[in-house]
C-alpha cells in the first residue's frame, strides 16, 4: 500500500499514477487533492508524510508542478527522506544510499511515461545499509537536537 497525494499541478500525473500501480497489484491512499482546483502543495504533504513518519505507510508518492514544494513541505516531518527525481538512476540511487521513503515528482517538467519509469524504479529498489547507515544515523541524530 502506497501513500499518494498531490496539489492541482500534480493532479493528472497521480492519476496516471493510480492507475499504473492498480495494473501492478499496488493499492494506493489518496491524500488528495480530488480535483485539479487550486489548492495548497503542504495541506497534502504535511499529512501524508507525517502518516509514513509514523509508520502507517511505508512509502509515500507526491506530485506538485515542479515537485518542489512537495519535497521541501514533506522534509520538514522528522523521519522523512523525500526525494524529488527526475530520472531514473537518481529514483533508484536514492533508495538504495538514502533509503528514501517519500518520493517527490514535478508533473510539469517530467512526462507521464518517465514518471511512471521513475516510479517504478524507485519502488524496485532496497536500501543497502553498510556504510550508509551511518550518514542516515547522523540526519536522525540531527532531528534529535
Ligand atoms: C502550483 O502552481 C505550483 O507552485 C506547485 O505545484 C509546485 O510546483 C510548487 O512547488
Amino acid at each position: 500500500m502506497i501513500a499518494i497525494g498531490c496539489d492541482h499541478g500534480g493532479y493528472k500525473l497521480k492519476l496516471e499514477i493510480i492507475k499504473h500501480l492498480k495494473k501492478k497489484g499496488i493499492e494506493c491512499v489518496d491524500f488528495g487533492c480530488p480535483s485539479a482546483d487550486a489548492v495548497d502543495y503542504p495541506d497534502i504533504a504535511f499529512p501524508l508524510a507525517e502518516s509514513v513518519a509514523k509508520g502507517e505507510f511505508e512509502k509515500g508518492i507526491l506530485i506538485c508542478g515542479t515537485g518542489i514544494g512537495m519535497s521541501i513541505a514533506a522534509n520538514k516531518v522528522k523521519g522523512i527522506r523525500c526525494s524529488l527525481c527526475s530520472d531514473t538512476y537518481s529514483a533508484h540511487t536514492t533508495r538504495e544510499h538514502n533509503d528514501s521513503n517519500v518520493l517527490a515528482l514535478g508533473a510539469r517538467v517530467t512526462g507521464v511515461n518517465l514518471a511512471l519509469d521513475i516510479v517504478d524504479a524507485w519502488l524496485g529498489a532496497a536500501f543497502v545499509g553498510a556504510h550508509h547507515k551511518q550518514r542516515l544515523e547522523k540526519i536522525k541524530a540531527y532531528e534529535q537536537k
